[in-house]
């Protein structure tokens, strides 16, 4: 049946900043958003045609051309691809006779390429029609190519194919400890709103999502802004290649974040929430669902939460862009808008959604601030380190034995992660994902915590059978996918080290590669606009100076020429951001041999 564009339209309210849903509607009945429904809907919703085109664009589980009726996405983070997803990726275009990207005569299939799906423990993996399937074996490949030659819809593929395991392996203060719905809410209403801020800025609890800014410092901001409207907004984008450990949290405790969230909500007198879940979970949005209307119904959630206030909680899913994990992108998101960060200053405590004070906490951070409600200061307090207090939750994948989430108090030492997980042999670990840290043999002594080695949750782990240009080869195209294009040192320095790290990680680059990988990694770290720009560089910069006899023997000896000029392609960014010093410049050097 053809799909209703104006009831569709109507069921949100005409409102424009429902457009992501909107559009996920279409492209599940459509395949894809063809250009007269942009234009309808453009019309219909009030904004130009550019607007609705632009967020098309931008998402890529959006698409304005039709794509196979099975859209076949094999998973290419590194770990996926340490486990074999390639080999696997080509059994399948050559059973279909496609090229990576086409679809196939028939209209029938498409297969192509998508970033971390969120199951390094279980890859490979892959969506098809933005479902997820794991453990990706050549007979689960055979199995699937079978079911869409015979074109069988979706929902009738067995449902072993989509299940999802749970992997986790240690657990501490989050993990274990009992939490009653409704518990940390009460605990918080009778301390009353000021006095649990000040509780949670006691404990110490620091950002789980990257950046560890004091979480009762951003409550407290957003409390004393100037009302009416506020907002609490759940950052469950997990888009860091490697990480999987808010997905756990999300399918084992999502009553803890939702209690964590309207905890946050009477904190800051917010009444309404917003959870944003990445697209790539999409067997997540039934169970959350569900907790949500359960805790309605229990009187958590709603009108009058224990008599006391009102807040309520939307779920939001995103649409395929890492940028959104950002939080000024993800508000942008949540708007409808393309995920374009916003500038900083002003921040989201006091311009954040619809420019209202707005609190965004990442998953954990939540689950940790309901039991710092429910519990008091010193349940964090009591463990950890002075700068860093309680718990980190890990996410670990690569080489490891037992692949999974583990949940230690912070200071941990790496090693110690590494000989619970099984690792032999270890060359590297790559802490935090492709935007934290990388680590050599040398430095196992360090220690997960904001003050040593800090982390949102990744942890990827190579031993000494591969080869570590490769894995910052794929770091290099990650970003250079991801970037949002809308700053030049990231657009264009995210396309050059990618193409820079390919030559090298082939055998072909030049000490001139090496040398404009440093610069630019280093011009994109002081002028990039946002945090995903100015992390970009960390794996090749941390390579280059932890493993540069890999790099030196990987150069053909011919001199590579430059094919680009480096310094004026920065040009427009000098000019947007006001700088002219030495730092904004590549400086001209002789091409070296
Ligand atoms: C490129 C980029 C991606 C990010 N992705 C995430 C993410 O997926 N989840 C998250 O919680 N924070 C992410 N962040 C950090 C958020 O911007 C923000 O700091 C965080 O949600 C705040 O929550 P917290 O204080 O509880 O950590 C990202 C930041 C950047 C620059
Ligand atoms: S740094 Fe990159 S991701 Fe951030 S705004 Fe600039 S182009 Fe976009």
């Amino acid at each position: 049946m053809a799909l209703d564009l104006s009831a569709l339209v109507a069921r949100h309210q005409r409102d424009p900043s429902r457009l992501m849903e909107i559009l996920r509607e279409v492209m599940a009945a459509e395949g894809h958003v063809s250009p007269p429904t942009i234009t309808a809907l453009a019309a219909q919703l009030g904004v130009p045609r550019g607007q609705v085109e632009g967020v098309v664009g931008f998402y890529s589980f959006f698409a304005s051309e039709p794509r196979g009726r099975f859209r076949v996405l094999f998973s290419d983070n590194v770990t996926d691809e340490m486990a074999g997803s390639r080999a696997l990726r080509e059994r399948m275009l050559t059973a279909f006779r496609l090229e990576p990207g086409e679809v196939s005569r028939d209209g029938l299939v498409s297969i192509g390429t998508t970033g971390c799906t969120g199951l390094c423990d279980q890859g490979p993996a892959m969506l098809v029609n933005d479902r997820a399937i794991a453990r990706l074996t050549p007979a689960r490949i055979g199995a699937i190519a079978s079911l869409i030659r015979g074109d069988v819809p979706l929902d009738r593929w067995p449902d072993n194919l989509f299940a999802i395991h749970s992997n986790v392996h240690r657990r501490h203060l989050l993990l274990s400890t009992p939490l009653a719905p409704g518990e940390a809410i009460d605990r918080a209403l009778s301390r009353g709103a000021a006095a649990t801020i000040e509780e949670v800025t006691r404990s110490g609890l620091r950002g789980r999502g990257g950046a560890g800014f004091s979480t009762g410092t951003k409550w407290a901001a957003c409390a004393a802004a100037p009302g009416p409207d506020r907002y609490v907004v759940c950052n469950a984008d997990e888009g860091e290649p490697g990480t999987f450990k808010d997905r756990e949290l999300l399918s084992l405790h999502a009553d803890h974040v939702i209690e964590g969230m309207t905890v946050a909500a009477l904190a800051v007198g917010a009444t309404r929430g917003f959870l944003y879940l990445r697209a790539e979970y999409p067997f997540l949005v039934a169970p959350l669902l569900a907790t949500l209307d359960e805790r309605r119904r229990a009187g958590l959630l709603g009108n009058s939460v224990r008599g006391a206030f009102d807040f309520d909680v939307e779920l939001r899913v995103g649409a395929g862009a890492y940028i959104c994990g950002e939080e000024s992108a993800l508000l942008e998101s949540l708007e409808g808008r393309r995920g374009i960060p916003r500038n900083r200053p002003p921040y989201p405590v006091t311009h954040g959604y619809k420019r209202r004070p707005t609190v965004v906490n990442n998953v954990e951070t939540l689950v940790a601030a309901a039991f710092v409600a429910a519990r008091g200061h010193d349940f964090l307090r009591a463990v950890g380190t002075p700068k860093s207090s309680g718990t980190k939750i890990l996410s670990v994948s690569g080489d490891v034995a037992r692949p999974g989430v583990y949940e230690y108090p912070f200071g941990v030492s790496v090693r110690q992660v590494l000989d619970d997980a099984g690792a032999k042999d270890t060359q590297a670990v790559q802490v935090g994902g492709p935007s934290g840290v990388l680590l050599s043999a040398s430095e196992l002594h360090r220690r997960i915590a904001f003050e040593d080695v800090p982390s949102a949750g990744a942890f990827m782990v190579f031993d000494g059978s591969r080869d570590i240009l490769e894995v910052v080869e794929n770091f290099a195209r990650f970003f250079a996918h991801e970037s949002c294009g809308f700053c030049t040192p990231c657009r264009v320095g995210t396309a050059l080290n990618a193409r820079a790290m390919k030559r090298v990680a082939a055998g072909a680059g030049s000490r001139r590669d090496l040398k404009d990988l440093a610069r630019v990694s280093q011009i994109m770290k002081s002028a990039s606009h946002c945090g995903l720009g100015a992390t970009a560089g960390n794996p090749v910069l941390d390579a280059l100076a932890k493993f540069r006899p890999r790099f030196d023997q990987g150069l053909r000896s011919l001199e590579v020429l430059p094919t680009f000029d480096l310094d004026e392609s920065l040009a427009p960014a000098r000019e947007v951001t006001a700088r002219d010093d030495e730092g904004a410049h590549f400086l001209h050097e002789e091409t070296e041999r």
